[in-house]
């Protein structure tokens, strides 16, 4: 006997409809859309009904870049696979896509399988994987073919971070270059690491130490000037170039123009962009030390034109990069020495409602809401339909939104494993109230009803919006 839930009564929204519809989910697929009250949708028998009546019923989120148990700095991000993927249930996330790393010296398949390894078993909600090159020689260049092939199809490069990830023009240039032939997708983290270490070393020969001067050595220019010669180099090899966490106007300037030649060149940016700032940085004490993110936060006046390239299409997904490490102990690591603070912030769990508060807030529409944080990220990453919308066939991968209920966001009650929250005492109209995980309920209204190992690696397609 199938195993049949009905979703009844809510409004259907994806990035292309907003309809009053019910949704039969059968054997883990969305297998019928009908108009509410219709005769198709009145026959329908199922085990299961969930009545979404004055709900929203929206594709599960898809956090396109998550880094859990990422070594950085000398320490781990402090979500596992488990927690990490329990708390994206939560918030309404039901697709992750993480990123394996090569380490220097090392293979890319050694890298991959490891974070294969790391993940099995454990994860909550679906998930993929890009890779991280940290090292482009003959070799790697050669695995980047067998990775798309298997399904990990995009492929992680940095401007920043000279001896750890940081890659060279040259190298970069070589990865576009393969990228172009096999169909990967290069992300760029656009930052001139360079010049940036030069600024960090005379920061703290200056005894600048705490935590706002990481958002003062990281310079806007040095983003915008990454980004664009980032762009150069994509024309070049005649490559596509998606660019993450873009922080800054004048980055998201230097898309907008790349676009408007019509080169296909994508941007990401992060909800830390949009609703945090270098006045969180220059929190007193050590307290700034929670907001050091790379790129990092900028002054406010930074987050109109984010908004705008959210509105206009210069700007395509909003993943987290969720990265967490905790203020006790992990952080820390860094009093004295901005520099060694652990790069990365939390909000795994806080990314579907922070964006819907921007619909509530007038900034963006509920579809684009949907489009930014559930299908954009899923063609650009060859997971569509079967992840980002709500269509016959696909993933029910779906979520049951109240949009008129009130919370506030709160280390005390966030599951994400890290001590505090980004977005500590701010208040969300909107809530995930139930969220279904190809086809099974993992949170009821306010439970935890899923489990680890229920999430499954989800290999991909090339990007959707080039191939
Ligand atoms: O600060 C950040 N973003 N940490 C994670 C690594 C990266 O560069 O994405
Ligand atoms: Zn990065
Ligand atoms: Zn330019
Ligand atoms: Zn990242």
């Amino acid at each position: 006997m199938s195993n049949r839930t009905l979703i009844r009564g809510g409004l259907l929204l994806t990035a292309a409809d907003e309809t009053h519809a019910d949704v039969l989910v059968e054997d883990g697929r969305v297998a019928a859309l009908a108009a509410h009250g219709s005769a198709a949708a009145g026959s329908w028998t199922a085990d299961r009904t969930i009545d979404a009546t004055g709900r929203y019923v929206i594709p599960g989120g898809v956090d396109a870049h998550t880094h859990m148990e990422l070594p950085f700095g000398g320490t781990f991000a402090s979500d596992t696979f488990e927690t990490g993927t329990r708390a994206a249930a939560w918030g309404g996330t039901t697709t992750i896509v993480d990123f394996a790393v090569q380490a220097r010296g090392g293979s890319l398949r050694e890298g991959l399988d490891a974070w294969y390894a790391k993940a099995d078993g454990k994860c909550a909600v679906d998930y993929g994987f890009h890779m991280i090159l940290s090292d482009v020689d003959e070799s790697s260049l050669k695995e980047m073919d067998l990775l798309v092939e298997e399904g990990v199809t995009s492929f992680k490069l940095f401007m920043a971070y000279p001896g750890v990830f940081y890659s060279d023009d040259g190298r970069i240039l070589r990865a576009m270059q393969r990228g172009a032939g096999n169909g990967g997708l290069i992300m760029m983290h656009a930052e001139n690491g360079i010049a940036i270490d030069v600024l960090v070393e005379q920061a703290l020969a200056r005894g600048e130490t705490d935590p706002r001067h990481h958002g003062e050595v990281r310079k806007v220019l040095l983003e915008a000037e990454a980004t664009h010669r980032a762009i150069q180099l994509a024309r070049v090899a005649g490559a596509p170039l998606y660019v993450v966490h873009v922080s800054a106007e004048e980055a998201v300037a230097e898309l907008a123009a790349a676009r408007d030649r019509g080169l296909p060149v994508f941007g990401e940016t992060c909800p830390q962009y949009l609703f945090l700032s270098t006045d969180n940085l220059a929190e007193p004490g050590f307290e700034g030390a929670k907001y050091v993110c790379s790129t990092p936060l900028r002054p406010r006046e930074h987050q109109a034109a984010l908004w705008r390239g959210l509105v206009t299409d210069d700007l395509q997904v909003v993943s987290t990069d969720h990265c967490p490490f905790c203020f006790s102990g992990q952080k820390d690591l860094g009093r004295g020495d901005f520099s060694k603070i652990p790069n990365g912030l939390p909000g795994v769990e806080n990314r579907m409602d922070l964006l819907h508060q921007a619909v509530v807030d007038g900034r963006i529409s509920r579809r684009r809401w949907i489009d930014i944080a559930c299908a954009a990220p899923a063609r650009m990453f060859g997971l569509y339909p079967k992840k980002g919308t709500i269509a016959p066939g696909g993933d029910a991968d779906i979520v049951v939104y109240d949009p008129r209920a009130e919370h506030v966001l709160s280390a005390e009650t966030h599951h994400m494993n890290v001590d505090y929250s980004a977005y500590e005492g701010k208040r969300i109209t909107g809530r995930v109230e139930t969220v279904l995980s190809r086809g099974e309920v993992i949170v009821d209204r306010g439970e935890f009803t899923g489990r680890a190992g229920h999430g499954a690696y989800t290999p991909r397609s090339t990007c959707q919006y080039v191939n």
